[in-house]
Order: structure tokens, then C-alpha cells, then sequence
């Protein structure tokens, strides 16, 4: 994919205004604690970039799905004080989008100054992409920069409206995700591994199905494999399954690309007290609950991933929260950290297995991208990216 990169624009920043898309949808404890900064810190070259070209940055982001009942909770603040923080320098805030105060704080905007404006999400014409909000916030910039990789799959005003009136670039961290989820689909390194967890098939269907056709193998975990293993006969008690998916996912069990758990750890409820018990299709019980691989399935898991010459990962083996349900997440998210090839990662739930039992800096990438990292596996394409494209101008 040829995307126009921000760094074409080094020589024609000095003064100019220039509008940039991030997600600073971060992970927040109440009161504004934020959990985890790596989005903000993965669009820090592109600001730093921009600012030392003495261009004039607005800042745009969304935080949440938040309600009118619960907004308070969803001002960019927080955010602000900590991009602050990460730049050492004075980042301006205005609790306001498209009115008065913030029209007033970008006219003031000086080279090198850095304004961040109100949650997107406050106003309707952001999701609904409405083109009078998109022009209105297109007339705040000279330019505009989409450092918002894991926003690309929303067909919002300020990732699809705006671009339609402003000459438009992707960031460097944007650019380096497409980059590289490219290079892992186009010719996987063999041999090549695909470990596919979380909660539910439906979400992860289409991606499921990309990889077993680009990929050597596939191992799964988690609900999306307690689905499969009832698609392919095999009894899982009151686990959590989507039975509606069952009949559709019938020809794909029988793909020899895709690897199943053949032994898992089971629990009759799901709660930190309960007790774990290893079992098989055979001896599980029609009360168990599947919350984990078990120790024999690890055991091949981690001989493939040892095996592997890149790997891909995404989504949760078990119930990894607690504590005896989380083996599985753990020793896999150590397999693949001690990996010395290609190895990418990303989603929420995998990033926070990762904190939790890794480190991000033992991968080769970390997308910032959940469900738009697996539409982008899936489909090649994301809605946002392509009024980046070269040829579109
Ligand atoms: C994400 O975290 O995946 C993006 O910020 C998109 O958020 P959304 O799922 O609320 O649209």
C-alpha cells in the first residue's frame, strides 16, 4: 500500500497548521488515571517531527464511547497533561471542538505550540461522519496527519471527512504498521505461526480463515477454541461457547492447518476461588467449564512457536485474569517474547497478557491496533487509509 508519508511534508511545515489524528483512546481508571500510555507514546515521533519543523499541531482524538451521562469522565485532560509529560513541553487544552473557544485557540496557535482539542466523540457528526463537522474541523488546518492506525476501520468525520478537504498523510507509527502487517501477509517467513485466542469466533472469523490460507499452521485458545472444538464433536460442558456459529465452522475443523486444544484446564465456575482440574474431550463433565489449555497442548504450542520463523498473535489462551486459569497466556506470551524472529502482537486483552507476564519490548512489533488490526489482516484494506494513498490525489 503507497501511502503519503508525513515526512514529504518536512520543507513546507514552517508556520503551517497542521491537523493530527490520533488514538489516544487509552486504557483509564477512574479519576483520570491512565493505565497504559503506549498509544500516546507511539505517536510521539511524528508530533516531535512536526513541532521541530515549526509547524502548528492540533491535536484530534477520540477517548471511549462516551454517553452524555458519562463524558465528564471522557475529557482529553488527563491525556493532554501526559502528552505533556512524554514531550517535555507546555501542550495547550481546550475543552471544546468545533465552537467559539476552540476556533479562537487554533487562530492564537504559534509555530512549535501544540493545542489539543475536546474528545471527538462529545459531538454526533464524528461517528455518524457528518461533512458539515468534517469541513468545519478541515478549516482548522493547513494539513492533515492520521496517526491513528487503530481508528483506521471507523468510517468517522475526522478519519474519512476530513481528507476529503485537506491535502493528508499518514504518521510514521501508522505508516510502520502497514508496513509490517504487509510484509507478514504477503510472504510469511516459513515456517509461519498464527495463534489466534479471545472470547469469541465471530469477531475473529474472517481473520481466522486469512491466516490459515497465508500461514503453515494455526493454534487456537480461549472461547474461540471451545467453539470449534464443539463444531468438530467434541463435548465442552458449559463452556463458553457461540453454538449459532457451530454449523459454519464445521469444513474449517477439518483444515489440517488448524490446531486445536486437545487437553485443557477446567473449573466448574468462573471465579478466583475456584478449583482447576486438568481434563480431555473424554473425562470433561458436562458442569466443566474450559478456562485454560492444558499442559499438553502447551507443550506442542511451545515446540511450534520455537519452531517458527514468524509468528502472529492475537487474543487470550484462557481466563487469564485469574490466576489459576492463566498458564496458558503466560507461557505462550513468554514463548513468543523469547522468540528471536519475527514476532506480531495486538489487541487489548493480548497487550494486557503481555504487561502482565512479558514486556512489549520483546516483540518485534506491538500494533496499537484491536479490531482494526484484524480487519486489516482480514480484508488488506481499512476504510481510513485510503485517502492516504498515493494515487488518490
Ligand atoms: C480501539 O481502541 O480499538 C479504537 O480506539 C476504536 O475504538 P472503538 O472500538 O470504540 O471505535
Amino acid at each position: 500500500m503507497n501511502l503519503r508519508s508525513v515526512v514529504e511534508l518536512r520543507r513546507k511545515l514552517h508556520g503551517k497548521r497542521v491537523i493530527v489524528r490520533v488514538d489516544f483512546n487509552v486504557p483509564m481508571r477512574n479519576m483520570g488515571e491512565i493505565l497504559d500510555d503506549f498509544r500516546i507514546r507511539r505517536a510521539l515521533p511524528t508530533i516531535e517531527f512536526l513541532l521541530k519543523n515549526r509547524a502548528r499541531v492540533i491535536i484530534l482524538s477520540h477517548l471511549s464511547r462516551p454517553s452524555l451521562q458519562t463524558r465528564s469522565k471522557f475529557r482529553l485532560d488527563d491525556v493532554s497533561q501526559r502528552l505533556s509529560e512524554l514531550l517535555g513541553r507546555r501542550v495547550l487544552y481546550i475543552p471544546d471542538v468545533v465552537g467559539k473557544k476552540a476556533m479562537k485557540a487554533v487562530q492564537a496557535l504559534q509555530d512549535s505550540e501544540i493545542l489539543v482539542l475536546e474528545n471527538l466523540r462529545f459531538y454526533r457528526g464524528e461517528t455518524k461522519n457528518d461533512s458539515d463537522f468534517a469541513k468545519k474541523l478541515a478549516s482548522f488546518g493547513d494539513y492533515y496527519v492520521n496517526e491513528a492506525f487503530s481508528n483506521c476501520h471507523r468510517k468517522h468525520a475526522s478519519m474519512v471527512g476530513i481528507p476529503k478537504y485537506l491535502p493528508s498523510f499518514a504518521g510514521m507509527d501508522l505508516l510502520q504498521e502497514v508496513k509490517l502487517v504487509e510484509k507478514m501477509l504477503v510472504k510469511p517467513k516459513k515456517p509461519s505461526l498464527a495463534i489466534v485466542g479471545g472470547a469469541k469466533i465471530s469477531s475473529k472469523l474472517p481473520v481466522l480463515k486469512k491466516l490459515i490460507k497465508r500461514f503453515d499452521a494455526v493454534i487456537v485458545g480461549g472461547g474461540i477454541a471451545n467453539t470449534l472444538l464443539l463444531a468438530s464433536g467434541k463435548k465442552t460442558g458449559r463452556s463458553l461457547v457461540e453454538t449459532k456459529m457451530v454449523d459454519s465452522l464445521r469444513a474449517l475443523v477439518k483444515n489440517k492447518k488448524l490446531l486445536l486444544p486437545f487437553d485443557y484446564v477446567c473449573a466448574r465456575e468462573i471465579h478466583k476461588k475456584s478449583k482447576a482440574k486438568i481434563c480431555n474431550a473424554d473425562s470433561l463433565d458436562k458442569y466443566d467449564r474450559i478456562v485454560d489449555i492444558g499442559p499438553e497442548t502447551i507443550r506442542l504450542y511451545l515446540e511450534l512457536i520455537s519452531q517458527a520463523k514468524m509468528i502472529v498473535w492475537a487474543g487470550p489462551m484462557g481466563v487469564y485474569e485469574i490466576q489459576q486459569f492463566s498458564a496458558g497466556s503466560e507461557m505462550i506470551a513468554q514463548a513468543v517474547a523469547e522468540s528471536k524472529e519475527f514476532t506480531l502482537v495486538g489487541g487489548g486483552d493480548t497487550i494486557d497478557c503481555i504487561d502482565r507476564f512479558s514486556d512489549k519490548k520483546n516483540f518485534t512489533h506491538v500494533s496499537t491496533g484491536g479490531s482494526a488490526l484484524l480487519e486489516f489482516i482480514a480484508k488488506e484494506k481499512l476504510v481510513a487509509l485510503r485517502p492516504l494513498m498515493k494515487k488518490s490525489i
